[in-house]
């Protein structure tokens, strides 16, 4: 259950995004609660990354509000998002196969876990080591080597990484884009928990993905886009996948389009 009495961490007031004469987001009201899972569906071109964008810092919009923690507020580069508390998580980014699982989870963060001296930057690698492997075990996830390079991990074990780094690094709020796209049964399962638990921890997760029966094992809302508006929002309780699928296609919950 997601709770509706919070003060919702991100909320979006008619938002709309142009660019030039294409009118990717219209009139879009949507909000994200702590704790919560919301599931973002939509047929591409739908409008789901472009809407994903602008809780990022990536695209400024053309029209509303966002409020943060109930207070408006712009995030006009992705580094304000980030200083929020916002992550996102896109597919494959944000991870460099090259470098060491320990090195990958302080990417970008290495200045504050150095020590600095005249013309010499040393990193405390032992302490590297051990927050890394400390930190993916609270997520459940298992790997006492933290010396193996990313590029000998599997596809659902690299994303928990950034999945674990965002909790970590106490994100709010962390966007995951089709985090399940090309991972195996197994995999998937695993990368859904990681969901799990990091709403357990309080973090609230946009979960964005094609596969209706993922969203429905691990959401408790969803917001489904149609052609830049929103069709509907719903708790989970309250839609069935046959409904959720229909809202995609037609963006409504009957299965046919009406003729007009
Ligand atoms: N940078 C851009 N310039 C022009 N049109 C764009 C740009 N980004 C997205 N669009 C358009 O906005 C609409 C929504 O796209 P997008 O947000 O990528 O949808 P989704 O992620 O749901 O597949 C599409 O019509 C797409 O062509
Ligand atoms: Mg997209």
């Amino acid at each position: 259950m997601s709770n509706l009495r919070t003060t919702p961490l991100l909320e979006l007031k008619n938002i709309s995004k142009s660019f030039g004469r294409v009118h990717s987001l219209r009139g879009i009201n949507m909000d994200v609660r702590p704790g919560e899972v919301l599931g973002l569906l939509g047929d591409n071109g739908a409008g789901k990354s472009t809407l994903i964008k602008v809780f990022a810092g990536v695209h400024q919009p053309t029209g509303g509000q966002i409020l943060w923690n109930g207070e408006q507020t712009i995030l006009d580069t992705p580094r304000a998002a980030m200083a929020k508390g916002i992550s996102v998580v896109y597919q494959d980014l944000g991870i460099i196969p090259l470098l060491s699982i320990y090195r990958n989870f302080f990417l970008g963060r290495e200045e504050d876990v150095s020590v600095k001296l005249p013309g010499f930057m040393y990193l405390k690698k032992r302490e590297m080591r051990e927050t890394a492997r400390k930190a993916l075990s609270q997520l459940g996830i298992h790997i006492t080597d933290v010396d193996l390079t990313v590029a000998r991990l599997s596809g659902g074990e690299r994303q928990s990484i950034a999945i674990a780094r965002a909790v970590h690094f106490q994100s709010k709020l962390l966007i995951l884009d089709e985090p399940t796209a090309a991972l195996s049964l197994k995999e998937t399962a695993k990368v859904l928990s990681y969901v799990r638990e990091a709403k357990r921890q309080g973090v609230g997760v946009v979960l964005i993905t094609h596969n209706i029966a993922h969203a429905y094992e691990v959401c408790d809302r969803f917001t489904v886009l149609y052609h830049g508006r929103v069709a509907e929002t719903t708790e989970r309780e309250n839609v069935t996948e046959q409904e959720l699928a229909n809202l995609i296609n037609t963006g409504t919950r009957a299965s046919q389009k009406l003729a007009v």
